[in-house]
């Protein structure tokens, strides 16, 4: 039988998705798109369907006693027969959607898919790649501690990584202005060194434990500053001035985990993206709260379990 997998694309993103696929789909539902062939570790999918399956319903009941039968949680992939898909996502158990207090791990329990692709036809797929529905995680949002959102991107890069920096880890914030991924890992009883050529947010910047830099990610070496655990680096650049940036830091063997951004201009550099996929060890992924950019993760070799989770 041929192997299909479902890949979806971020809000938006549909273009980048389809153009990082290369091969013509075999069908595109919004932003769901059918390929043939196992999932491919695709950095603009947001959710990959494991082997999607079609069932053919003649009645809201029928499609949820379908869907029960193969197994206990769904998510409603709801883009088009709004009313119908609902009635039948109302007989399924309910499925928590509480935003996720961080650090708290992402949840283990295994969450399909499932979409209704005409009044007679459900595409559902008990395995996915998300353990949040649509891939969409949503946190507990603090207002008050740190000076902008960009937070929630770090939050959200340490729970696909189910780890993250503890009292004692030794953190690189590059680009950190104004200091929401500084505060982050401050929060979390890291030391930091926060490098930007821009001031941190005076309420950041008193915080303990945070060294302020004033200088160009650029121009430091890694020999300067030594043994990381952690390197984050949220620099707004082109990508392809990253790419060397990150090699020498892999090369010097100071770094235990890094996580950074890729933000794009008007094109994306799908080159530069292939290139930090490549690297051995790390994953390249949108996350939920990334814009028009894509966060490299690479947790080091040989290292699956959490620091301090
Ligand atoms: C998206 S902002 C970073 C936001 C930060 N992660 C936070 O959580 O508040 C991008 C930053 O990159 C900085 N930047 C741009 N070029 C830089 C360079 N060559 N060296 C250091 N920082 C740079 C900008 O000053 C800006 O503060």
């Amino acid at each position: 039988m041929q192997e299909i997998t479902g890949y979806l694309a971020p809000e938006g993103f549909l273009g980048d998705l389809l153009a990082e696929l290369g091969a013509a789909p075999l069908a595109v539902h919004d932003r769901l798109v059918l390929a043939e062939g196992p999932a491919r570790p695709l950095a603009w999918a947001e959710n990959v369907w494991h082997a999607p399956q079609t069932l053919k319903i003649a009645s809201i009941k029928e499609g949820a006693k379908a869907l029960r039968a193969m197994q206990r949680n769904w998510a409603l992939y709801d883009f088009q027969l709004h009313r119908r898909a609902r009635l039948i996502q109302d007989q399924l158990p309910h499925v928590s959607a509480k935003p996720l207090p961080f650090p708290q791990p992402a949840p283990t329990a295994p969450l399909g898919s499932w979409t209704l692709i005409d009044a007679e036809t459900i595409l559902a797929a008990p395995h996915c790649s998300s353990p949040f529905p649509n891939g969409a995680v949503q946190f507990v949002e603090d207002k008050a501690g740190p000076p902008n959102r960009a937070y929630l991107k770090l939050w959200e890069a340490f729970t696909q990584l189910r780890r993250y920096p503890g009292p004692g880890s030794r953190c690189l914030d590059l680009g950190s202005s104004p200091g929401g991924w500084t505060w982050v890992m401050q929060q979390l009883g890291a030391d930091v060194v926060s490098i930007d050529k821009a001031p941190l947010d005076p309420a950041i910047a008193r915080l303990p434990r945070i060294e302020y830099r004033r200088d160009s990610a650029f121009a430091v070496k890694p020999a300067d500053i030594g043994a990381l655990d952690w390197l984050c680096c949220d620099v707004i650049c082109y990508p392809t001035r990253l790419l060397p940036m990150i090699r020498a830091w892999l090369e010097s063997g100071l770094v235990r985990n890094i996580v950074c951004t890729l933000k794009f201009q008007a094109e994306t550099d799908h080159a530069t993206a292939a290139a930090f996929a490549a690297i051995p060890g790390g994953r390249l992924v949108h996350l939920h709260h990334n814009k028009h950019e894509l966060t490299w993760l690479w947790p080091g070799p040989d290292r699956a379990a959490p620091e301090a989770a």
